[in-house]
């Protein structure tokens, strides 16, 4: 097999410092040990995340110089409803700024206090618009999404048992609508079958129920779909994604993932009724609804990058370069969850630092160390993010600890990739060297964003 090459090449580049180990220590003792509180130009190679980081294409931006900037009924907008529309089948489309405006919009338009919302994985912001109207987010992923070394081809898919018992439990009236996150980014970017998603939503369709997709990373589940389900090998992304969207009444997106543009996203409904309430919330936080937060030039980049998320030479691509990466650490004996998702390498921290108790935050140890050795910045999805106080103030471990290394997409090359291997191999093999971590100043809510942490 020939070596799969990076489908574009360079027209415009854009320089990394490269510092010194000297320099990076002390970067990060200003930054009390938190890469969140560094400089983003004090990280040689960032990946924290895969969220309106990536590169745009020449056909992006030269879209963009046609961005039609008029207040109401833009060209820039008719291209964006017409692309969407190509995809999703879906009738109604609310362009908004970012994926978690347009799930406010879902929460606060059709949850009610002690409203249900099952999903496969909540993600954070999504979780966070529920609870914020009072309603309660289930995950209810399969058994084998948590088992960070079961290869199970879609550990993203939701168990329908768990879902007929949550309906059973809680009743139509009090669940307005299920979710599926396709990939699951919550546990660790891994797909959602086309089996899946046509069993959730007849289970959801016999009480009544619609399904919303969150659909960020569709492009690279139906990927997933081709080169593992049975059936799928010979229909073009596109197919897939129609067929995935065919199954939902509506969807909420963030277009800085598989739009492959730096912001932006959607959401969008079958439902007229829904569609009229959703624009009253649009107006109201967004923007007019034919351009809901976003410029023209916006517009246009989302509409064209859409496309390119489906072009299966960019999926191949893209793939690869999460294969490549989780090979290597293989290979070396670097502990990571497997088989690896869509959009990020996740380490598994327990096992690269077993000498370290949860509550001593592994996954802070090997994040600082990475960057240290290498200026590499990825984040700790362990104890400090989704750890607990419990009832008694006791802090409570999170079940996994480990370290997400996200890929923005078509930003590096190969040889960006061999060093990330190079350096997370030297600090694996002096890993007997690496500390633990103590908090010294947290805020209420969200820590892992600005807390303090000292070596322990
Ligand atoms: N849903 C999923 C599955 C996500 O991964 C994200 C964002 C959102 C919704 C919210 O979209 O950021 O445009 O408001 N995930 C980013 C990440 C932040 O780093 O994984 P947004």
């Amino acid at each position: 097999m020939k070596t799969i090459i990076e489908p574009f090449r360079i027209k415009a580049t854009e320089p990394i410092n490269l510092t010194t180990l000297e320099y990076r220590k002390k970067a990060l003792e200003k930054a009390h040990n938190n890469v969140f509180l560094l400089d983003a130009e004090d990280c040689s190679i960032d990946l924290l995340t895969d969220s309106g980081t990536g590169a745009m294409s020449t056909r992006q931006w030269a879209a963009m110089m046609m961005g039609d900037e008029s207040y109401a009924g833009s060209r820039s907008w008719k291209r964006f409803e017409k692309t969407v529309k190509s995809i999703t089948g879906i009738k109604h489309i609310l362009p908004t700024h970012q994926g978690r405006a347009a799930e406010a919009i879902l929460a606060h338009t059709l949850i009610k206090r002690g409203d249900v919302i099952p999903n496969n994985s909540h993600f954070d912001t999504t979780r966070a618009n529920i609870e914020y109207v009072r309603g309660i987010a289930l995950n209810l992923l399969c058994d084998e999404g948590l088992e960070t070394e079961n290869k199970a081809p879609f550990k993203g898919n939701m168990d329908i048992e768990k879902l007929e018992r949550c309906i059973q439990k809680y009743g139509r009236e009090k669940i307005p609508f299920g979710m599926i996150t396709v990939t699951n980014n919550t546990g660790g970017g891994q797909p959602v079958s086309m089996e899946n998603i046509r069993q959730v939503k007849a289970v959801l369709s016999r009480y009544d129920i619609p399904l919303i997709i969150d659909a960020c990373r569709f492009a690279e589940n139906a990927y997933f779909i081709r080169s593992r389900e049975p059936g799928y090998a010979d229909k073009s992304l596109m197919e897939i994604a129609q067929e995935m969207f065919s199954h939902a009444d509506g969807a909420t997106m963030s277009c800085k993932k598989d739009g492959l543009a730096n912001i932006g996203g959607f959401l969008i409904c079958n439902d007229d009724q829904w569609a009229e309430d959703f624009k009253n919330q649009l107006i109201l936080r967004e923007g007019f609804p034919t351009y809901g937060g976003l410029a023209g030039r916006d517009l246009e980049a989302i509409a064209v990058g859409l496309v390119e998320a489906l072009e299966l030479d960019y999926q191949v691509y893209r793939h690869a370069t999460v294969k490549y990466l989780s090979e290597r650490l293989l290979e070396r004996h670097i502990p990571i969850v497997q088989p690896p998702g869509g959009h990020a390498v996740f380490l598994n921290a327990k096992k690269f630092l077993p000498g370290i108790p949860p509550l001593q935050y592994p996954g802070i140890g090997i994040v600082n160390a990475i960057y240290v050795e290498g200026g590499i910045r990825g984040v700790e999805l362990g104890s400090v993010m989704f750890g607990k106080v419990d009832d008694k103030g006791i802090e409570q471990a999170s079940p996994l600890e480990l370290v997400r290394l996200a890929f923005p997409r078509r930003v590096y090359t190969q040889s960006h990739f061999d060093y990330m291997i190079e350096i997370i191999e030297q600090v694996f093999v002096r890993r007997d060297k690496i500390p633990g971590y103590r908090i010294t100043h947290q805020p209420r809510f969200l820590r892992h964003f600005t807390c303090h942490f000292e070596s322990c």
